[in-house]
């Protein structure tokens, strides 16, 4: 099993500010010093949190591998074909999100675009993810379109409210995961995993990677911030001779 890491909401923090810090080039530095298998970033069309310049910057820092996750537009997988990196992840769009809400739709000229993307893609050598709802059309549409991978969207199984629904949604997680690997895709799996949600996903069998952010940037905020404010004290008082 491979855990990446997405550093995007790194990236937030520093564009609420307009600043240069933190910089999620450093933070994917201390990501693989910690084990990550790979570093996730969402390049958003809007530059919301990661921009082009980190994208630059991870390309040439990054030694396990970066996962690009992109809208199937053509301006963004040109920009992908150039970089080149391990991965992309085709992921739906629109700008009013404040989060990826769903898988991407693979009917009609949602999926003409998709297979168009992933044909340039891998054409440059790029192994390329479709981020999908777990449902077997959509697992299916993959297969089809020719993708290396699918990740599934785990966003419905993290949101799930009663014991019941979360059961039902692992149910569908791990036969849509079975279906895609009989399929012949490499089956990830990402979107709201949290330290108290990951296990049951993290326990189905075909799932060969989980991409993870949010929970672990919002995690790191509370075990550094003691060691970050005993630093800026002992600045302070050094500075008055105590
Ligand atoms: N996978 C995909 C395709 C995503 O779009 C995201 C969110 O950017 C994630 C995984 C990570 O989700 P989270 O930040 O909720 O862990």
């Amino acid at each position: 099993m491979r855990l990446y890491i997405n550093v995007d909401h790194i990236a937030t923090v520093r564009q609420a500010r307009g600043t240069d810090e933190p910089d999620p080039v450093r933070a994917a530095v201390l990501a693989e010093l910690g084990g990550a298998d790979g570093i996730t970033v969402h390049l958003r069309e809007d530059r919301r949190h990661i921009q082009t310049r980190d994208v630059d910057l991870l390309m040439r820092t990054v030694r396990t591998g970066v996962n690009l996750e992109i809208a199937a537009s053509s301006p963004m997988v040109e920009l992908a074909a150039d970089w080149r990196p391990a991965a992309v992840t085709l992921v739906p769009e629109r700008r009013e999100e404040i989060t990826t809400e769903g898988g991407l739709a693979l009917t009609g000229s949602g999926r003409a675009r998709a297979a168009e993307a992933v044909s340039r893609l891998q054409a440059e050598g790029v192994r390329t993810s479709l981020f999908i709802d777990p449902d077997s059309n959509s697992v299916r549409a993959a297969a089809e379109i020719g993708a290396d991978a699918i990740e599934l969207h785990t966003g419905e199984y993290a949101n799930s409210e009663t014991p019941h629904a979360r059961r039902d949604a692992v149910q569908r997680l791990a036969d849509t995961a079975d279906l895609a690997a009989g399929l012949g895709l490499s089956v990830h799996a990402g979107h709201g995993l949290t330290y108290e949600n990951v296990t049951p996903v993290a326990g189905i069998g075909p799932v060969e990677e989980l991409n993870i952010g949010h929970t672990i940037v919002s995690r790191a905020v509370f075990t550094g911030l003691e060691r970050a404010v005993r630093e800026m004290k002992e600045i302070v008082l050094r500075a008055r001779g105590s």
